[in-house]
């Protein structure tokens, strides 16, 4: 298991989609239409998000293939997509990069994911992308701001403490946490791919209360853990940011940014 709830992924699912920086995701069509078949491997699939999110962008006959270590959110990804097209699921710890199984993929996709892991994966990462001339799309890599349109004395320390905790070891080294967009374009460009990045901002108001809920709620355990604010003032905080969701003209947006990076012809 990975910790990850299916049901905070089937929240934040929407909110993502609408969030993704479209430039990057035509972008991404558009190269994969100039290959004869085109083949995508999604890494941290979950319960299927980034394919649902992209497969009415993408050529039509694109070959997938969903890749997550976690049993549980497989197994969801599969009752939900098994059957419409060409997908298959494989069960796979990324740790076991040596053997991802990459021939013939045209790009590799994430979502979610490259904030958790370290500099030294993703530098390997890349080196093992470009041995295979294959493409990479990540999107939604947390980029470290946090900000409410009515607020807190505390909201400063707060972004603060959770950006700290977002650099912790989260199953591959010390977490990139709000760095992740910025090394993997330095990887990247680095090994000569042509790289683009886009924001995707969460920008959430009273509408998307039960995700503004369950985040609030996720919050609470790093700013416990980090320990720079006493009990009472967390519970203080997550009090009134609770009572502020459904405020009219109320507002939060949590950054993240796409990134694009793909070999030269
Ligand atoms: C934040 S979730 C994102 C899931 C999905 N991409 C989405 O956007 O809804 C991160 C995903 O990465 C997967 N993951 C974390 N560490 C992994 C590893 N070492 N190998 C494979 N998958 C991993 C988790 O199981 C989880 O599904």
């Amino acid at each position: 298991m990975s910790g990850f709830d299916k049901n905070w992924l089937a929240l934040r699912e929407p909110v993502d989609m609408r969030a993704r920086a479209i430039t990057l995701v035509d972008a991404l069509s558009r190269h994969l239409g100039a290959v004869g078949q085109a083949s995508i491997l999604d890494i941290g699939c979950g319960t299927g998000s980034t394919w649902r999110s992209l497969t009415p962008r993408v050529p039509a006959g694109t070959h997938w293939t969903l890749l997550d270590y976690d049993p549980v959110l497989l197994a969801e990804a599969e009752r939900r997509i098994d059957g419409k097209g060409h997908v298959s699921f494989r069960q796979f710890d990324l740790n076991e990069m040596q053997s991802l199984p990459l021939s013939d993929v045209t790009v590799v996709t994430a979502s979610a994911l490259f904030d958790l892991c370290s500099a030294d994966f993703c530098n390997r990462f890349a080196e093992t992308l470009a041995r295979n001339g294959t493409g990479l799309y990540a999107a939604l890599n947390y980029d470290g701001v946090m900000e409410w349109s009515i607020p807190h004395p505390l909201d400063g320390q707060v972004a603060a403490d959770f950006n700290r905790h977002q650099r912790f070891d989260k199953g591959f080294g010390p977490a990139l946490g709000p760095d992740a967009t910025d090394h993997l374009r330095t990887s990247f460009e680095t090994l000569s791919y042509s790289v683009s990045v886009g924001s995707s901002p969460w920008i959430m108001g009273p509408d998307d209360a039960a995700l503004q809920e369950a985040f609030l709620d996720g919050l609470e355990k790093p700013l416990t853990e980090i320990g720079s604010l006493t009990e009472q003032d967390i519970r203080a905080w997550v009090d009134f940011r609770l009572e502020k969701i459904a405020e009219a003209g109320s507002s939060c947006v949590v950054g993240h940014t796409d990134i694009l990076a793909l070999p030269r012809s």
